[in-house]
């Protein structure tokens, strides 16, 4: 699941691996462990994230690859990423990850959303959760990098045949529905 800061990744992402019996992998969350658990390298991911910047890809794959071996794959239907692959680098990696464990990587779901909005959702989540980077100027840096450095992940999908854009404009019922109907599609051509 891709998408712009503020997209719906997360909420669209808890709703799916209940409906579908997947495990659900957010990049951002294990950063923020690592981040409540006060380890050294949390001291070091705080700082970045708070200032809007990506954790550096190669820790960020191999925190990821780890977490990716910890899963009981005989009890899940398949795995749902949530902001990662986030760099060209990643996407390339998360390839090679995936065929060494014999996993397909079935489609990038891009989520769109103006703006305006993105911007109204994380400043009220500003007022909920408190979150460091939750905050106008660490959300510009965010989009900036967003725009720089993962909008290119979209064509690499594109090229690959395993892209799909959705609306992430409406309810969360509304998008949730338009999410279903890729999954539903994908797992029916599975079936095949
Ligand atoms: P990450 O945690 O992934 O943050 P993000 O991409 O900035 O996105 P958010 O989690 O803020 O938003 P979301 O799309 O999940 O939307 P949500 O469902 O919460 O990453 C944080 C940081 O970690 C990065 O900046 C980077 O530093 C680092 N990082 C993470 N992954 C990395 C990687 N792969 N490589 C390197 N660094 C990495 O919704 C937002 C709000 O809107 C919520 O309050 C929600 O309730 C509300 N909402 C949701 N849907 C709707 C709707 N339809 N209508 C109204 N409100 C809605
Ligand atoms: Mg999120």
């Amino acid at each position: 699941m891709a998408g712009a800061p503020g997209c719906g990744k997360g909420t669209q992402s808890k709703m799916i691996v209940e409906k579908y019996n997947l495990k659900h992998l957010s990049s951002g969350e294990l950063l923020r462990k690592e981040i409540s658990d006060k380890t050294e390298l949390g001291q070091y991911i705080d700082k970045l994230i708070s200032n809007g910047q990506l954790i550096p890809d190669e820790l960020m794959i191999d925190m990821l690859a780890q977490q990716i071996d910890l899963l009981d794959k005989n009890s899940i239907e398949g795995i749902i990423l949530d902001g990662f692959p986030r760099t060209v680098t990643q996407a390339q990696a998360l390839e090679e990850m995936m065929d060494k464990r014999g996993i397909d990587v079935d489609v990038l779901i891009d989520v769109s959303v103006d703006e305006d909005e993105l911007i109204n959702r994380l400043l009220k989540r500003a007022e909920l959760l408190g979150r460091s980077d939750d905050n106008i100027d660490t959300i510009k840096q965010r989009f900036d990098v967003y725009h720089s450095k993962t909008k290119p992940v979209s064509d690499f999908y594109k090229n690959a045949d395993k892209y799909v854009s959705i609306d992430g404009m409406g309810t969360v019922d509304e998008i949730f529905v338009r999410i279903g109907k890729v999954l539903d599609q994908l797992q029916s051509q599975k079936n095949k």
